[in-house]
């Protein structure tokens, strides 16, 4: 891998990718994306990985797709390339992910943070959807994650203004978990993806994907959905394990089966 590099060792069951493209601000020019794509194909694979944290550094978490590699295109180039299709892919992660962010998530890296389950973030960062800024608008989600995220309003005035929203702000509209000092940003979000994965794994990749079902239906829908995933748990030793473990007054142990 060129852009990103996969780390391991910083707490049990938990994977940190970071983007590497330090002198374009973590830029996601196409290759950037194809092997993101492929790393959490790899990584939702793994059975000694249970959460994912994707950090930039603190300087820029990413400032947006590549401008340089999509300035000279028309439109028929870019529906042949359909660079937005990786990230239908990611999407599909099953395993939860928390960005990590400090400093420019712009463009692409404010919808790439979104993409994400939960959202860490540095004093320093800062949100926004610039594209209007260089004639374009967000294609990759922005205008939807964003609106749900920090209603019409707000999201209507970032994607036609361009302007940045402050990580302390970001929290305020309930766009980000937590704004914490530069200096522990990192290591608040591994430590959240290390809570995370002392739970049951088959547990929290349904409960996610129940969630992220309510962006995508009706209620109605959405609860029936929920239900199914709950009632399917009870075929899993790990709700053997957690419920006897409660009524037993000791910590579980779970393995994901
Ligand atoms: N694409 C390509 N290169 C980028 C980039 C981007 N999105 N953002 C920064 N860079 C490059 C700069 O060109 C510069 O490269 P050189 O040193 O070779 O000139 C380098 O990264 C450092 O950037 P700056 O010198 O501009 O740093 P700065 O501190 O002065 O400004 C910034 C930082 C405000 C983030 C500014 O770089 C900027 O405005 N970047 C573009 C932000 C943007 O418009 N993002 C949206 C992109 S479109 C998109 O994302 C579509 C979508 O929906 C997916």
């Amino acid at each position: 891998m060129k852009f990103i590099v996969i780390e391991k060792e910083h707490r049990p069951h938990v994977a940190l990718i970071r983007l590497n493209r330090p002198k374009e601000l973590n830029a996601l020019n196409l290759e950037l994306m194809r092997e993101l794509k492929q790393g959490l194909q790899e990584l939702d694979k793994d059975e000694g990985t249970r959460a994912i944290v994707i950090a930039g550094n603190e300087r820029a978490f990413a400032a947006g797709a590549d401008i340089k590699q999509m300035a000279g295109k028309n439109s028929v180039d870019m529906l042949k390339i359909d660079q937005f299709s990786t990230w239908d892919q990611i999407r599909k992660t099953k395993k939860p992910i928390i960005a990590a962010v400090s400093g420019f998530a712009l463009g692409g890296g404010c919808e790439l943070s979104m993409l994400c389950d939960m959202i860490i973030a540095s004093e320093t960062a800062k949100f926004g959807q610039p594209e209007i800024k260089i004639g374009v608008m967000p294609g990759a989600g922005g205008t939807q994650r964003l609106t749900k995220a920090l209603g019409k309003a707000k999201a209507m005035e970032l994607v036609l203004t361009g302007d940045f929203l402050s990580a302390h702000e970001a929290e305020k509209h309930g766009l980000v978990n937590k704004v914490v000092p530069v200096e522990f940003y990192l290591d608040e979000a591994l430590t959240l993806a290390q809570k995370i994965s002392a739970m049951s794994p088959l547990a929290v990749a349904l409960a996610k994907e129940a969630v992220n079902r309510s962006f995508e239906t009706f209620l109605d829908e959405g609860l029936h959905f929920e239900r199914k995933n709950f009632y399917l748990l009870f075929n899993s030793e790990d709700q053997k394990e957690g419920m006897e473990a409660f009524i037993e007054k000791r910590p579980p142990k779970f393995t994901g089966k």
